[in-house]
């Protein structure tokens, strides 16, 4: 049923400057066409995916577990580097749990480098001391309301010879499903981060499969992490072959495209990075001549042809811009849809040394793209080279709402809303007959958006005499 207002009338009246995160439906006869109009634009661009409806198994755990990890942040440069390693050294203070909530975000990505604190073998027994420092990280995330995702990072030696240190890898998720397992249901435990060089997808998959059950055992309801190997490539998740009877796992992939924008300048990939200067999105108005790329003695073929591309093609196919990740996290949706497992972004980001427009354009549309999908995501980083915040604060300013956009608000039929915000975010919907002070806000609703945009219907509509509705996320 869609219940009518009785003034006939439901345009936006749209106060986001004033309050953020809330968006508000009013009632002027006048505003009427013209705020359908652009609205209707808004819903086209937004439109959600066809096949939505057609997920196999839509309410398996981890589907219920993955809305609670939809928008998270990387933890970086703490404890996935060993004492005194320069690209370490960061700690995360109980202020920084309190800012990362009050932004908005929903969970944490804690990468630990469990091995580097693993004895001799065959019980490749972990340190308490680094226990002791993941558990401050986990407490602090978690007495919050903040959901964790806790990964094995930089397992290198593992990567490059997984036969050779299976056991360890048992091993240390061993010790560490044990250690945790009487967390909640909002910890979780990811494999490993980035699996590349000899762990390929399919030399993971029973390790994977190995591993799973070993951490069962102690944690029968543990959401777990998985991803495919090539550092979490989309292109690898066809190669992904998990334990068909266990539903608690979601898959993680990682997505740094358009590589050679969110790199620039990243000393740890030189020298086909050294470019710096490159906006997003392209082309730029003063192309980047191919004796720049030379100078910078960069070779290969490929980063010639990407940038060939950057200066001239229009944004629509610019590798320098949504072109480079649209199709690809279309294709991570599809997977998902079609296999029954929830995906999870779990790195993306773009490094410091950007334009800092472009980085905020960057994020914008990637986490647009992504919320417009239903995918979870965890950005790369909170405060370190592709920092979300800097001094305290979002940096660039445009940063926040380039995560965190205020709901928008559409009236497709008279009496009922359409919020249009991110699966997983819980919105209240208050009602109040005037806008004159004081005003008197009834709330109406709370509802949790399961997909990218929820009609709403108020009931009792028609029962009042007109009147303007707020709607409100709840971080
Ligand atoms: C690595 C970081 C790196 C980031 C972006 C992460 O997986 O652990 O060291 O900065 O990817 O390249």
């Amino acid at each position: 049923m869609t219940p009518t207002f009785k003034n006939n009338s439901l345009p936006a009246d749209d106060r986001r400057a004033v309050a953020r995160n809330q968006c508000w439906l009013g009632k002027k006869f006048n505003l009427l066409v013209a705020l359908f109009a652009l609205n209707a634009a808004i819903s086209r661009t937004i439109a959600a995916p066809a096949a939505a409806e057609s997920i196999p198994s839509r309410d398996t755990p981890a589907h219920v577990a993955a809305l609670r990890f939809m928008r998270g942040i990387n933890l970086g440069n703490d404890l996935e580097y060993a004492a005194g390693n320069g690209a370490g050294g960061l700690t995360y203070s109980a202020a920084d749990f309190d800012l990362i909530r009050a932004e908005g975000f929903d969970h944490v990505r804690i990468p630990v480098a469990w091995h580097l604190y693993a004895g001799p073998a065959p019980n490749f027994t972990i340190t308490n001391s680094i226990f002791t420092r993941a558990d401050a990280l986990v407490n602090n995330a978690l007495n919050r309301g903040l959901a964790v995702l806790l990964d094995l990072h930089h397992f290198n030696e593992f990567t490059a010879k997984p036969t050779a240190n299976t056991n360890e890898f048992y091993a240390i998720w061993k010790q560490v499903a044990a250690h945790y397992a009487s967390r909640p249901a909002n910890f979780a435990l990811e494999l490993l981060n980035e699996p590349n060089d000899a762990a390929t997808t399919t030399v993971l998959n029973p390790i994977y499969a190995e591993t799973i059950r070993l951490i069962r055992l102690t944690n029968p309801g543990r959401t777990i992490f998985v991803g495919p190997g090539e550092f979490n490539s989309i292109d690898q998740l066809s190669f992904l072959s998990l334990p068909k009877t266990d539903l608690n796992l979601i898959v993680t992939v990682h997505c740094y495209d358009p590589y050679y924008f969110t790199h620039q300048g990243a000393e740890w990939a030189l020298p086909d990075t050294a470019i710096t200067g490159v906006l997003f999105p392209g082309p730029p108005t003063l192309p980047i001549p191919a004796t720049d790329l030379t100078q910078k003695k960069i070779t290969h073929t490929w980063v010639f042809d990407w940038f060939k591309d950057y200066n001239v093609k229009p944004t629509s196919v610019n590798p320098s811009s949504s072109f480079a990740f649209r199709a690809k996290l279309q294709r991570a949706k599809t997977w998902s849809d079609r296999v029954g497992r929830p995906i999870h972004v779990g790195e993306f980001g773009c490094y410091e040394k950007a334009d800092a427009q472009s980085r905020v354009n960057f994020y914008r549309e990637i986490r647009t793209q992504m919320e417009t999908l239903g995918l979870g995501w965890a950005m790369w980083d909170w405060k370190a080279g592709f920092h979300y915040i800097k001094n305290g604060r979002p940096e660039p300013a445009g940063m926040r709402d380039a995560m965190f956009p205020p709901p928008v608000l559409n009236s497709p039929a008279l009496g009922s809303f359409e919020i249009q915000g991110a699966a997983g975010k819980s919105y209240r919907v208050s009602r109040t007959p005037s806008l004159s002070a004081p005003i008197d806000w009834t709330a109406i609703a709370t509802q949790m958006l399961t997909a990218p945009v929820m009609i709403f219907n108020d009931v009792d509509a028609t029962n009042q005499a007109g009147g303007y509705y707020r709607v409100e996320w709840l971080k």
